[in-house]
């Protein structure tokens, strides 16, 4: 028997930009981007709501390219949002474009949109010659201050959320504010869970400045609700270049806080509730669950519920508490498709305290029963 153990090294870099209309001509940044990486050809993949909000931008990305010495095949717009990653037609539609304009693995899609649109897109640009370079444009709050610096792509798939993807990192990302401000204002508002997400798991001081900001972010204010997504999106961006796993080997995904009932939240309705309001709920979940198992204090707990209510972030959806044949509430498989959705042993991250983390191996459905309970009467007070 031989057996050899190779290392295989290898280093990515991680280009994250904030600006603003990166297709005007005095605006360089995507010049410098694709000058950099040396590439021949580039096409544009555009969600069709962003194009309609925009009515000048594919005149304006043609203008812009025309003066790049690169051979720009054009901008392509198609249907986003949760159904463009519901099936595999974006990934199909994509690949054909690809392989028809002849992107090689030199060449550049770029692509703008929202989270679903990004994963879809960059799944097949991901997969399509195992890697055509990708540029990304995330044009909602939560595709700015969560995935679009993230390294996975995906779509759902045999009724599970993001079952087919890969990870790959982006060529560059580039989050133009110009975008942030067309979404209607409850999406806007709610996608800034993130955002607390990652305050609440690595940043304490953040979390204190959402909660110092509350009224502007609530009311939307550009510079505060710029500056909110810009400090998430690198905290993001850090955990994953910096955090010593990127390619999630371990079991510990502390962005994934509140996430393992989001996903299962999300699927339950057939994607009718989307992720970041699913999210919402699973972070208040998972925090009452930190409270009452006690790792967390209660104040701290409320002082968090205060703030997802102060962004209009709903704490309750009731796909709680439905249940299975079984009796059972049907949340709860959420857990053991989560365990098998990272590998390994069950891993949730919990809360010790603001900006501190700590991951647990086992629930007790009793208690997490109890968590939904105290959701539903709250939420039954509020509204
Ligand atoms: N790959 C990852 O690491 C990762 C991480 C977190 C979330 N996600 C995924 O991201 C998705 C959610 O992303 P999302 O919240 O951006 O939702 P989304 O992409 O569904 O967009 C929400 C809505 O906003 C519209 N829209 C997009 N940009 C707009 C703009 N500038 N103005 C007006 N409307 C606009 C879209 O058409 C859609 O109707 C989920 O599928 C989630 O799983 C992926
Ligand atoms: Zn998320």
């Amino acid at each position: 028997m031989s057996r050899y153990d190779f290392q295989i090294p290898v280093t990515f870099k991680h280009r994250i930009v904030f600006t603003r209309d990166a297709f005007s001509p005095e605006n360089q940044i995507l010049a410098e981007i694709l000058a950099e990486g040396g590439g021949r050809r580039a096409m544009v993949f555009l969600e069709e709501t962003v194009a309609a909000h925009w009515p000048a931008l594919v005149d304006e990305i043609q203008g812009y390219f025309t003066e790049l010495d690169l051979d720009f095949r054009g901008t392509l717009i198609f249907t986003g949002g949760e159904a463009a990653k519901a099936d595999d037609n974006l990934v199909r539609e994509t690949w054909e474009a690809l392989d028809s304009a002849h992107l090689d693995r030199h060449s550049y899609a770029i692509v703008i949109g929202g989270g679903a649109f990004l994963d879809a897109v960059g799944y097949a640009a991901a997969t399509a010659h195992r890697g055509v370079r990708l540029i990304r444009f995330p044009t909602t709050t939560l595709s700015q201050d969560d995935s679009g610096v993230g390294v996975k792509c995906a779509i759902n798939a045999l009724g599970k959320k993001n079952w087919v993807g890969a990870f790959a990192v982006p060529f560059a990302v580039i989050n133009d504010f110009r975008y942030l401000h067309s979404q209607d204002e409850e999406t806007r508002r709610c996608g800034l869970i993130e955002a607390v997400k990652v305050a609440l798991v690595r940043d304490r001081s953040f979390f204190k400045w959402i909660e110092e900001n509350l009224t502007a972010l609530a009311d939307l204010e550009p510079e505060i609700l710029e500056q909110c997504v810009e400090k998430s999106a690198l905290l993001h961006a850090r955990h994953i270049a910096e955090g010593g796993d990127p390619f999630e080997m371990g079991s510990s995904r502390p962005l994934d806080f509140g996430h393992w009932a989001a996903h299962k939240l999300e699927a339950m309705t057939s994607y009718q509730l989307f992720h970041a309001p699913a999210v919402g709920i699973g972070l208040a979940l998972d925090t009452l669950y930190s409270a009452r198992v006690g790792l967390l204090s209660f104040s701290r707990a409320t002082e968090i519920l205060q703030v997802l209510d102060g962004l209009g972030i709903s704490i309750y959806h009731p796909a709680l508490d439905w249940l299975d044949e079984t009796g059972r509430r049907r949340l709860l498989a959420g857990l053991d498709e989560f365990r098998e959705h990272l590998g390994g042993e069950l891993t949730v991250m919990l809360l010790k305290d603001l900006g501190q983390g700590v991951d647990v191996h086992e629930f007790d459905e009793v208690l997490l029963g109890e968590c939904i309970n105290e959701l539903r009467t709250r939420w039954e007070s509020m509204s």
